[in-house]
């Protein structure tokens, strides 16, 4: 199992956690399990080299705070692992124009500016996603439902490759929980909680300030009427609402639903943001306390490289075998 998360510039959201990091922790016990920040992901876009250093360190010591067991888990920073850039330039080799630029995320990306100011290193993001996955074997990539289709064309790489050059890629799968693959904006309940989105009282970040967090929850879009009930279609500010104290609560929707019967929104978003406070306090002060010794935190992910290592350059021999190159030193 492989997934990756881009480190963003000062926290990651409740999307991240609930679509993806929830699911990183759960499966990490039973599975093979392979997490990276992407930094090389991350440079696509305009970037401060200094900050990037923070932001991945930041980004890793949010994993631990989350419960990624560096133990049970390799976790490391895709930098670190050259064998996902080797392989990337490869699979750009067996992909076609056309193809890539299906890709949706590179088109909302570029809506605004226009695809001309947008760097090559974008346009071929999808393709280095594909090597992040293709280059451990793995079965299943957790992710969010935003992902879906760069699992897809990961996919398509993988069976175009072993039909081309004799079976080497095992086909990945999206593991994606329907629940919370899809995390809203608190602002604009239609839209996906998003760094990109206009309003910062939209995203509650798991490093903000758990009283912030508390008051963006109550002051969330709700829908009118005043019934708690889970309708997607006619009520997605609550629906959404309902999805974030489900899965931070493990209780069922629909006994919330019973719980807040004939109640209001009030009570309702009162609660939810206690439940907001008691989750990112504690995560807040564990992960600013990895931040406290960034040696260990460094340490931390090269071993979590070497790991990696020792499973990506077997298979990225394989692959320049396959490819016909001259066998090296
Ligand atoms: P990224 O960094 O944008 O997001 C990390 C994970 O969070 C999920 N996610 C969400 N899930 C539910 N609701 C939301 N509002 C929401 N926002 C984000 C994403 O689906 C993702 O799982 N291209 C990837 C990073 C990547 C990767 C990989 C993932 C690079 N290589 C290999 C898997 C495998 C990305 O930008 O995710």
């Amino acid at each position: 199992m492989l997934s990756g998360i881009q480190p963003t510039a000062d926290s990651f959201h409740f999307g991240n956690y609930l679509g993806a990091l929830r699911q990183w922790v759960a499966l990490q016990d039973d599975h093979d399990a392979f997490y990276c920040v992407v930094d090389l992901h991350a440079i696509t876009v305009e970037y401060e080299p200094k900050a990037l250093r923070e932001r991945t360190r930041r980004s890793a010591a949010q994993l631990l705070a989350a419960g990624i067991d560096p133990e049970r888990s390799t976790l490391f920073v895709q930098s670190q692992v050259p064998e996902h850039a080797q392989l990337a330039w490869a699979l750009s080799c067996i992909t076609g124009m056309g193809e890539a630029s299906r890709m949706t995320q590179f088109k909302d990306k570029t809506a605004k500016g226009g695809a001309d100011r947008a760097t090559v290193g974008l346009f071929t993001y999808p393709i280095l996603q594909a090597a992040d996955i293709l280059i451990y074997q793995a079965d299943r990539v957790p992710v969010g439902e935003d992902q879906r289709q760069h699992v897809e064309l990961t996919r398509d790489l993988a069976q175009r490759f072993n039909h081309r050059f004799g079976k080497t890629f095992r086909l990945p799968e999206a593991h994606i929980v329907k629940a919370t693959a899809k995390i809203f904006d608190l602002q604009d309940p239609t839209a996906k909680m998003s760094k990109s989105s206009s309003s910062p009282a939209g995203i509650i970040d798991l490093l903000d300030e758990p009283k912030a967090s508390a008051k963006k929850i109550r002051s969330a879009v709700t829908d009118s009427g005043r019934d708690v009930v889970f309708d997607v279609e006619n009520k997605p500010g609550v629906a959404n609402l309902l999805t974030i104290y489900s899965a931070l609560t493990g209780r069922k929707i629909s006994e919330l639903e019973d719980e807040y019967a004939g109640r209001g929104y009030g009570d309702f978003k009162k609660d939810l943001a206690d439940v907001v406070v008691e989750f990112v306090t504690p995560f807040r002060e564990k992960a600013l306390s990895y931040l406290d010794d960034p040696a260990q935190l460094d340490a931390i992910l090269a071993a979590g490289a070497e790991r990696a290592r020792a499973v990506t350059a077997p298979t990225l021999a394989k692959v320049y075998d396959r490819l016909g190159f001259v066998p090296g030193p």
